[in-house]
This record gives structure tokens, sequence and C-alpha cells, in this order.
């Protein structure tokens, strides 16, 4: 049985992320369950750190097209599938660069899955071959809530999964 994680509220973001680093390792340590790691992550980076939506979308690809696809998520219905080039998850996958947007209606193109989001940041995951196969997107129902500190730590999350059993 998995134990809740713990990560006090009245801490700074940074040692929020410090204290929930730790955790997140252990969490995924042992486990070959990519999706299982994945959603486990998304629970606990939600009530960790409090954020309004966190979820992943898996580059898929058939004969015909390659979109993101819905993955794990923890908070409100988001959008299935999402084209490349498209919103802030699709400029990501196709930039392959973190995307951090203080005011999501300033951003060309964006999605808006729910109008409570106001900011948000994506950051890409890349396979062996260097090709994105994932995206993190984390919402926030805030104006520019995400800085340097969490392009930092979400960085590291991803090289994490990078490296995790899929
Ligand atoms: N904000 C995203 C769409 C996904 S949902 O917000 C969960 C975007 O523009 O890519």
């Amino acid at each position: 049985m998995a134990e809740s994680i713990q990560v006090s509220t009245f801490l700074s973001k940074e040692q929020k992320y410090q204290s929930l680093w730790p955790q997140l390792q252990a969490l995924v340590q042992g486990e070959d369950d990519f999706i299982a790691n994945l959603a486990n992550i998304c629970a606990a980076l939600k009530s960790g750190m409090q954020f309004f939506w966190v979820g992943f979308y898996f580059v898929k690809k058939n004969a015909l097209k390659e979109e993101l696809v819905l993955g794990p998520f923890q908070g409100t219905v988001a959008c299935t599938r999402i084209s490349k080039g498209k919103g802030v998850c699709g400029s990501c996958w196709e930039k392959r660069e973190i995307q951090l947007v203080p005011d999501v209606s300033k951003f060309e193109g964006h999605i808006a899955c729910s109008s409570e989001s106001k900011s948000e940041i994506v950051l890409p995951a890349f396979n062996a071959q260097g090709e994105v196969f994932l995206v993190l997107d984390v919402d926030s129902d805030k104006l520019n809530d995400f800085d340097e500190v969490d392009r930092t730590f979400l960085e590291m999350l991803m090289r994490l999964l990078e490296k995790l059993p899929r």
C-alpha cells in the first residue's frame, strides 16, 4: 500500500518541490508500469503543489497522422487530441522546447479546455532517438503562476521520466 504524499502547504514553492522530489522518486521506484507511474505522479503533483490541472499527453502515430493523445491527468475534463503545433502542448511538441505561458489569452492558438486556466507550463520528454514522446502540461487558474523554479524542478522530473521503463 502506497503512503500518501506529505507536503506542507506553509512551505514556499521551492521548498514544496524539494519536499516532493524524494517522494516522487520513491513513488516510481521498482514499478515498471509507465502508465501507473504517470498516474501517480499526477496525483502527487496535484496534491503536493495544489496545481489546478496537471497531466500528460502521449505522441501517438499511425499511418495517417501523428497527434498528442491525453494520458493520465488530475483535474477537469480535458481535450483528448491535439495536433502538432496547435495550442501550447502542440507547440512544445513541434518546437521541442519548454513553453512557459504567463497569460494563455495572449498565446495565439491556445486551446481552452477550461475557461479557468490562466497560465501554464508545458515540458517535453525525449526518447532514445531524441524524439518527443510525451509532454507534461501544468495549468493554473492564476495569471503568471509559473517561473524558473517550476521550470527547474519539472525539467528534472522529465529527465527522470525518460529513464523509467515503458
Ligand atoms: N492548454 C493546452 C490544452 C490542454 S488543456 O488545457 C488540459 C494547450 O493549449 O495546449
